[in-house]
């Protein structure tokens, strides 16, 4: 049985990077035979980024709405919110205790933060709390925790994935040896590498931090102006253009078969005129998400159902997983038994 596992920050409006890069192939890969998969709502998280406790809720319902309206089947796959496991946050504790300090001090958002101190002339760590820092502990307790072997994301997290591999196998090695026992299977990234970076309305890398996102189920209108307002060259109609460079092309990638890509890269460099390709990327988008919006607008109405589904899965996973397996990860580093 393989293990697919994949988690979402509760810090925004899920957007089509998060759908290109994580909704879609866990949906896809939770229906394919002898998967068992895990997925959830990272609302610890998003405390790292938000201190607006109105707007991680928000965002929790949003972002559990959109999973069930993207197909996720709530019988069939483990799927809830990561506050609702506390057994998470033990293990990140052990973990913390294996971790190597100069792994995270090499982390790319931590890195980016420090980075842009000395720009700007501050203190390397000033604004930097210890919650960002130890970012990478806390998902590789999520990954880790489940023993997952696959977990679906975009380009963005392949470095933290990798840190949950080094933390496991530095426990495996300090408590597993000489017994050769293995705590932790040791997960890997799965990236779709024609969505990995999916581009936002400015080029840059699609994310709530550049507020630069498509929402995903926004309104048909507000969908059509958002995509006409992606910023292009000022290449006019009948030059041809750079499909290569293009973050219009890109997206339309992200959504069309091969064969309409392929007729794509024909129309831009036989010139299309960017209002066309625009308008053929709209159609593209909504006709993909129009029916899982329309779902998403039912569910998002029922916040009653959604909490109960996710109360639901976290209390059996709890029994299943998560509280004995910190039970033998308790007694394999020497605290007490608690059961
Ligand atoms: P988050 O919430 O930033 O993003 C959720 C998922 O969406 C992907 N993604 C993108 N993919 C392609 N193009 C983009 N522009 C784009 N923007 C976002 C992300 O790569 C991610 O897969 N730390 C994680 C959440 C998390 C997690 C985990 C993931 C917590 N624990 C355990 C996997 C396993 C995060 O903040 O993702």
């Amino acid at each position: 049985l393989t293990r697919v596992l994949t988690g979402i920050t509760t810090s925004g409006t899920p957007h089509l990077g998060n759908y290109v890069g994580a909704i879609r192939p866990a949906v896809a890969a939770s229906r394919a035979p002898g998967v068992e998969s895990f997925y959830f709502l990272a609302d610890y998280h998003a405390l790292i980024k938000v201190q607006d406790p109105a707007r991680v809720q928000r965002s929790t319902l949003e972002i559990a709405a959109t999973w069930l309206a993207c197909g996720l089947e709530p019988d069939k796959v483990w799927f809830y919110r990561q506050s609702d496991i506390p057994e998470t946050n033990e293990l990140t504790w052990l973990l913390t205790c294996v971790a190597g300090k100069g792994i995270l001090n090499r982390a790319h958002a931590y890195k980016a933060a420090v980075d842009k101190n000395r720009t700007e002339g501050e203190d390397d760590d000033a604004g930097i709390t210890a919650g960002l820092f130890m970012y990478p502990v806390l998902m590789a307790a999520d990954i880790l925790l489940f023993n997952a072997n696959q977990v679906p994301v975009g380009r963005d997290q392949i470095q933290h994935i990798e840190m949950a591999r080094d933390f496991g196998q530095r426990f495996n090695h300090l408590y597993g040896e000489p017994a050769g026992k293995e705590f932790f299977s040791l997960p890997e990234a799965v990236i779709e590498e024609s969505v990995a970076t999916l581009p936002g309305l400015d080029g840059r890398k699609m994310s709530k931090s550049y507020d630069n996102t498509i929402p995903l189920f926004a309104p048909r209108d507000t969908l059509k102006k958002l995509i006409y307002s992606i910023v292009t060259d000022s290449r006019a109609p009948g030059e041809p253009k750079d499909a290569g460079n293009s973050n219009v092309f890109q997206l339309y990638q992200a959504f069309a078969s091969k064969e309409e890509t392929d007729a794509m890269r024909r129309a831009f460099a036989d010139g299309i005129a960017w209002g066309e390709a625009k308008q053929a990327l709209f159609e593209r988008i909504d006709a993909e998400v129009a029916p899982q919006r329309e779902k998403y607008e039912t569910l998002i109405a029922r916040p009653a159902d959604i909490e109960a589904v996710l109360r639901d899965g976290a209390a059996r996973l709890r029994e299943r997983y998560a509280i004995p397996t910190l039970q033998a990860l308790r007694a394999a580093v020497g605290l007490r038994d608690l059961s």
